[in-house]
């Protein structure tokens, strides 16, 4: 006998954190190719670095203020959960899965640091971060050490996170793109409550990426 699934859409990823998303993308993409070429191109690579590190301050922000499945309480779980999932053995449910949570993390971290180090690096030759001027040449070296290093964990995360939404997506056929996109995911569960979308709480985005952003270029003068 064939059992009737009761599939609905509900709103998972609000539009603030689908923009984060493919704003922080984009930012990446273009951090790692300008940091390479260098010269001229540093002059943007500093102004990306600096909208990046403006959007982590919000998402650090969101994920407590934020709608249901943005927040980290929601998402962030123990040992246990991640253990269950890597085994398949965690109810699948709306929003990021517990071993998901994990990378979501280590990039909002990793990428945190990398554009704070950033701001203390100087390439030597015409370009400095635009706080190098405030601290000593030892620490200026050491964050530029770190920069350099860094970016590899940045991008070794980057390429792990396509490769887990590729697994998911083709081999596991779960969509996570098109929510990420559209904001909706098809859930089968009766109570699954969908996240707040509302004027209000774009409004409350925006005023917190505002805030983000003067404080980074307030900092950066
Ligand atoms: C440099 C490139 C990228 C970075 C740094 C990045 C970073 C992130 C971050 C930080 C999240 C967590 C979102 C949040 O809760 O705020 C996330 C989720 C997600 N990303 Fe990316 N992303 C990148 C590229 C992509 C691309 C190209 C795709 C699609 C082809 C993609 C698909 C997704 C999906 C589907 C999720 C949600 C996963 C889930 O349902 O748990 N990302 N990404
Ligand atoms: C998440 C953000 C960032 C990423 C992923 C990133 C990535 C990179 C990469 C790939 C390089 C080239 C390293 C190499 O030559 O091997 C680089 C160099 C550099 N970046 Fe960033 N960067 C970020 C943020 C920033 C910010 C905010 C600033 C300053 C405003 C900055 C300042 C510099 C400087 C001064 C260098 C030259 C270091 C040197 O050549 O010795 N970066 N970065």
């Amino acid at each position: 006998m064939r059992t009737t699934v009761n599939q609905r859409k509900i709103r998972v990823w609000d539009l603030p954190t689908r923009l984060f998303h493919w704003l922080l993308a984009a930012c990446i993409v273009a951090l790692l190719i300008s940091g390479n070429i260098g010269g001229e191109a540093m002059v943007w690579h500093a102004r990306f670095g600096m909208l990046a590190l403006a959007l982590i301050l919000f998402r650090l922000v969101w994920g407590v203020m934020g709608p249901r499945y943005a927040r980290f309480t929601e998402f962030v779980r123990g040992p246990a959960a991640v253990l269950q999932e890597v085994r398949g053995l965690f109810p699948r449910k709306p929003g990021h899965n517990p071993l998901g949570a994990l990378s979501v993390l280590a990039m909002l971290v990793a990428i945190g640091m990398q554009a704070g180090l950033g701001l203390f690096s100087s390439d030597d030759i015409a370009f400095d971060g635009p706080l190098a001027r405030h601290v000593s040449d030892v620490v200026v070296d050491f964050a530029t050490r770190w920069h350099l290093r860094l970016q590899w964990v940045v991008l070794g995360l980057v390429i792990l996170h396509l490769a887990a939404i590729f697994w998911h997506q083709r081999i596991q056929q779960h969509r996570l793109v098109q929510p990420m996109l559209s904001g909706d995911q098809q859930v089968e569960d009766d109570d699954a409550v969908a996240a707040n979308d509302d004027a209000a709480m774009r409004a409350r985005a925006a005023v917190i990426f505002a805030l983000a952003l003067t404080l980074v270029v307030y900092l950066s003068r």
